[in-house]
């Protein structure tokens, strides 16, 4: 088989770019190691800058966005007792976000990529890149017990933190960042009215929590827990105890409680590996980099990086102009760079840091005092939450 861009991943980022290329007239082939019903059990965070919203009413994927998301003007932030609002479109000029959850947003690109002719292959095994620095790469790939051949232009490497693509890579090219977080997030997800019309990111001296939504009946609920703690061991009576426990009086005793659907824990942690780019094969998302969930910016930077590299390769198409290829990892990493500063920041504020001295302690407690009591502070965050603006291509 013979394509020109074959992406390796139909995670949010494989799914996107492919749908940008399909519209083009660019010919792609994804392969991804999962079954479509997996892909789309995922559960994962769901509040998207404009410019990602922008980006998927341009891949004519907007529809059910446009109807079904909620716009946001706000988010709040909460701590020794009291609840600051942080007015994004005031502080922004103008800007906003949209909460719509990523599973939808798959949905949408898979339902889009099933009525576009474009082939999918999924529950492929053994993804392997080869030639990738030559003029002619190629994949090889095992489905139904045999094995195929993909001959392509360009590698697009949108397979995650766990894909073949990075690893691809000779260690002694890729410088890799990363910090660990010593704690994790403990979710649930229930049909019960959120409790605040807008997102809260809270601390307490117990650790974070925040209260997220999926819709106005749909609510996800996040809260810091230890590593050592399993999910199992959270009845949802515990969980709804300790959300209580950890927010402003008044807001814990509007919570509404219910059943859970859904209950899991996630690992924090910051990671960049540099370049985003070896010979013709591209890392995209979260292949590239990994954000903990406190900005929400994991999807955001995946549709960013995905922006850069459909524009760069219409160009290379239609134009002929192969020098923008070698710009896209500094382009992209420019941006990611100040979303994984950001997104550290935001957790480094609201987190309980289990090593943490008296002074850090009080550090930690006069920088939330300082970020929302100035104009400045609050604009910080409100225009890094919205979303810093897309890189030039030139
Ligand atoms: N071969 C084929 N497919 C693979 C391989 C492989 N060797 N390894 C991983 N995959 C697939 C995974 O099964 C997954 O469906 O690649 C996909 C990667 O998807 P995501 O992990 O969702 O990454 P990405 O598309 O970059 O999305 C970024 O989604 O994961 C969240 O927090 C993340 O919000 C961020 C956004
Ligand atoms: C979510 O709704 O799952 C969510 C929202 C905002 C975040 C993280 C997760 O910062």
């Amino acid at each position: 088989m013979k394509t020109q861009v074959a992406i390796i991943g139909a995670g949010p980022s494989g799914l996107l770019l492919g749908q940008l290329l399909t519209q083009a007239g660019i010919d792609n082939v994804i392969l991804e190691r999962q079954t479509p019903e997996y892909v789309l059990g995922r559960i994962r965070a769901g509040v998207l800058e404009q410019g990602t919203v922008d980006l998927l009413r341009e891949a004519g994927v907007g529809t059910r966005m446009d109807q079904d998301g909620v716009v946001h003007e706000g988010i709040d932030l909460a701590f020794a007792g009291r609840r600051v609002r942080v007015d994004l479109k005031a502080l922004t000029g103008g800007k906003t976000v949209t909460v719509y959850g990523q599973t939808e947003v798959t949905r949408d690109l898979m339902e889009a990529r099933t009525r576009s002719d474009a082939t999918s292959i999924y529950h492929v095994t053994d993804v392997q890149i080869h030639d990738i620095t030559g003029d002619a790469p190629y994949l090889t790939y095992e489905s139904n017990g045999e094995r195929h051949t993909l001959h392509c232009d360009y590698v697009a490497g949108c397979d995650g933190f766990h894909g073949v693509s990075r690893q691809t890579i000779p260690a002694e090219v890729l410088s890799v960042y990363e910090r660990i977080y010593p704690f994790g997030w403990l979710g649930l997800l229930s049909d019960t009215p959120p409790v605040h019309h807008e997102l809260i990111y809270a601390h307490h001296p117990n650790g974070f929590s925040l209260c997220s939504q999926r819709s106005r009946t749909r609510s996800r609920y996040y809260l810091q827990v230890p590593l050592t703690e399993k999910a199992e061991d959270w009845s949802d009576e515990r969980f709804w105890n300790e959300l209580k426990n950890r927010l402003p009086d008044h807001l814990g005793d509007q919570l509404v409680t219910g059943p859970s659907l859904e209950k899991s824990i996630a690992p924090l942690r910051s990671f960049v590996a540099e370049p985003m780019q070896y010979g013709r094969l591209f890392l995209v998302g979260d292949a590239a980099h990994i954000v903990p969930p406190t900005g929400a910016k994991g999807l955001n930077l995946a549709a960013s990086d995905v922006n850069t590299l459909y524009r760069i390769l219409i160009k290379t198409y239609r134009e002929r102009r192969t020098d923008l290829l070698a710009r896209y990892s500094d382009i992209a990493l420019h941006r990611v760079w100040k979303a994984v500063r950001f997104s550290w920041s935001m957790t480094s504020l609201l987190h309980e840091f289990p090593d943490s001295d008296a002074f850090s302690r009080k550090i930690q407690e006069v920088e939330r005092d300082y970020l929302t009591s100035s104009q400045a502070g609050l604009t910080t965050i409100a225009e890094n939450y919205v979303g810093l603006p897309y890189e030039a291509i030139e």
